[in-house]
């Protein structure tokens, strides 16, 4: 002991003890309990095990999905409407009412396929997660750059995640497995025209858009619903990488995306998007040729224009990143009053997997981490209780003995509803498993394709050609037939670099699992 004592400097003395997590003093950091110095441990040694038997348990299961993201944190501000239209005749969300009010935030920027620790360089959507901390309680919109996304229904999830995750075997991603399942997904073709172009690799998170993706709906003070779609655009405009431009940062540093953002806010620089939304009355709205609860769409905003409804800046850094980036949890249910789902196929799915993998990766009282607790002097007040790391007991103020209702003896009680409980068009159908009607896969990616600068389709020719050299014949060709459909010069290009012509596709006949158009059918007839 003497020894190590003795290297305490008059400095030191300044400094707070360090301690066990029972409070015990640690008087030696530097040698476990021996019997004599070089005799075996003993297991008595209670400091030590602690100390190790913690460390075992340092990481927590990462996300499944978007394991890999920087967090910061800011405010939102509301703008009160759009011109001079109020937002009340809209949505009754208090956050968005009244101009210049402020909302707190986090947002949680990712990759999505990559573990933890990898390269903020790859060709990946990214994910853009908002947290508003509102007076109401927390709303989480949790979205992705690229608008839309590669499937429409919830229960092919864990297929297209593992088709794009590293192969099971081999544990490399592998072009083969991911274009074997993209090929036969017709719905992919609009996010993939997207990913592989150098919207696929955004050049850091400052210069990135983020959207809902998902369609929602939002509810005015008569309960009254409209669709809508969130889209936040950065004002320091969007910036993407190519292929070569994305290898050159990746030799120096896998995490060029992270460190920019909190370099920036520590510079005092901090960042700005803009939310704008665009809103459609809820009907089935028959003259669209594409259905508005299809996340593989975008709504077209000369028809539906975009609104800008407040901005965000980001003005602090996470003070530890365990704490508030592992830990915090977003999820699509998260909304408040005045914002509501729709049935969107995708949403509904989505709003159970996020809680459900939440209990599971930070545990079942997840929500009582300081981050991921509403603030803005929202008082938490349920009967829920216990399980692993109960933190407190969240109906501080009524009587501790009643943690049920209806109680006529203190406890809880019901809130009111704002308006009433019936909202939304009235629904009638049967219990089926069938597909939405105006499924309409390659229209909207050919325009996306034909809105491109040239040297943003030469790079998409190039990634999906460099690609799809590495399938298998069969995989290959039915690429370049959903290419051909999307858009002629997409397919021949594509099907250039890969020696096949439109007339050694001709012959394959639509998936079992497509709905063609009247316009799809006549590219069709012109493949051969
Ligand atoms: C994260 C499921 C579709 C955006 C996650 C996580 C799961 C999940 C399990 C990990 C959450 C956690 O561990 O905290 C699903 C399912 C989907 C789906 C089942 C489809 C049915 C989407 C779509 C988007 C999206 C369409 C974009 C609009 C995100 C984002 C995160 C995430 C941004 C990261 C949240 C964070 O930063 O913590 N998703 N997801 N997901 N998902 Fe999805």
């Amino acid at each position: 002991m003497t020894d190590v004592a003795s290297k305490g400097s008059a400095a030191d003395d300044d400094r707070p003890v360090l301690t066990n997590r029972q409070g015990h003093p640690v008087y030696d950091n530097q040698n476990q309990r021996t019997v004599g110095a070089r005799g075996p441990a003993t297991l008595e040694n209670y400091q030590f095990l602690e100390k190790i038997s913690h460390f075992d348990r340092e990481r927590i299961p990462e996300r499944v999905v978007h394991a890999r993201g920087a967090v910061a944190f800011g405010y939102f501000e509301a703008y009160g409407g759009w011109g001079d239209e109020p937002i009340a005749p809209y949505t009754r969300a208090k956050l968005f009412q009244e101009k210049g009010k402020r909302t707190d935030v986090a947002v949680r920027f990712s990759t999505v396929i990559g573990g933890r620790d990898s390269s903020e360089c790859a060709r990946d959507p990214r994910g853009f997660a908002v947290k508003f901390y509102t007076e109401d309680g927390n709303w989480d919109l949790v979205g992705n750059n690229l608008a839309v996304f590669f499937i429409r229904d919830a229960i092919k999830f864990p297929d297209v995640i593992h088709a794009l995750k590293p192969d099971p075997v081999t544990h490399r991603q592998e072009p083969n497995r991911i274009f074997d399942f993209m090929s036969q997904t017709p719905e992919s073709m609009h996010m993939l025209v997207n990913l592989f172009s150098p919207r696929g690799i955004p050049a850091d998170y400052r210069h990135m858009q983020g959207f809902g993706v998902n369609t929602y709906e939002w509810l005015n003070g008569e309960g009254e619903s409209i669709l809508v779609k969130y889209h936040w655009m950065p004002k320091a405009g969007v910036r993407s990488m190519t292929e070569a431009d994305a290898a050159a940062v990746q030799a120096t540093e896998l995490g060029h995306a992270t460190r920019d953002l909190y370099e920036a806010i520590e510079r005092g620089e901090h960042p700005e998007w803009e939310l704008l939304v665009q809103v459609m009355t809820e009907e089935e709205h028959p003259e669209l040729d594409f259905d508005p609860l299809d996340d593989t769409k975008v709504w077209p905003e000369n028809e539906f224009p975009a609104k800008p409804v407040g901005r965000m800046v980001l003005d602090r850094n996470v003070g530890d990143f365990f704490a508030e980036n592992e830990q915090i949890a977003f999820g699509t249910g998260v909304l408040v009053d005045g914002l509501d789902f729709s049935d969107d196929k995708m949403l509904v799915g989505r709003t159970f997997s996020y809680s459900d993998t939440q209990r599971y990766r930070v545990g079942s009282n997840y929500l009582q981490l300081p981050v991921n607790q509403p603030k803005d002097g929202v008082e938490v007040s349920t009967n829920q209780r216990d399980g692993q790391m109960a933190y407190y007991n969240d109906t501080a103020g009524t009587n501790p003995h009643v943690n049920y209702e209806p109680s006529i003896t203190g406890g809880l009680r019901e809130a009111r509803y704002p308006t009433h409980d019936e909202q939304g068009p009235v629904i009638q159908g049967r219990l089926t498993r069938k597909r939405i009607p105006r499924t309409n896969d390659y229209a909207q990616a050919g325009q996306r394709y034909l809105l491109m600068q040239r040297w943003e389709r030469d790079d998409l020719v190039h990634n999906l050609v460099t690609l799809l050299a590495q399938c298998d014949r069969p995989v290959r060709e039915r690429m370049v037939w959903h290419l051909l459909l999307t858009e002629d010069d997409l397919g021949l290009r594509v099907g250039e670099g890969l020696g096949i012509g439109p007339g050694a596709v001709a012959h394959l006949e639509p998936l079992a699992s497509q709905d063609l158009t009247d316009e799809d059918r006549k590219r069709l007839e012109n493949l051969g």
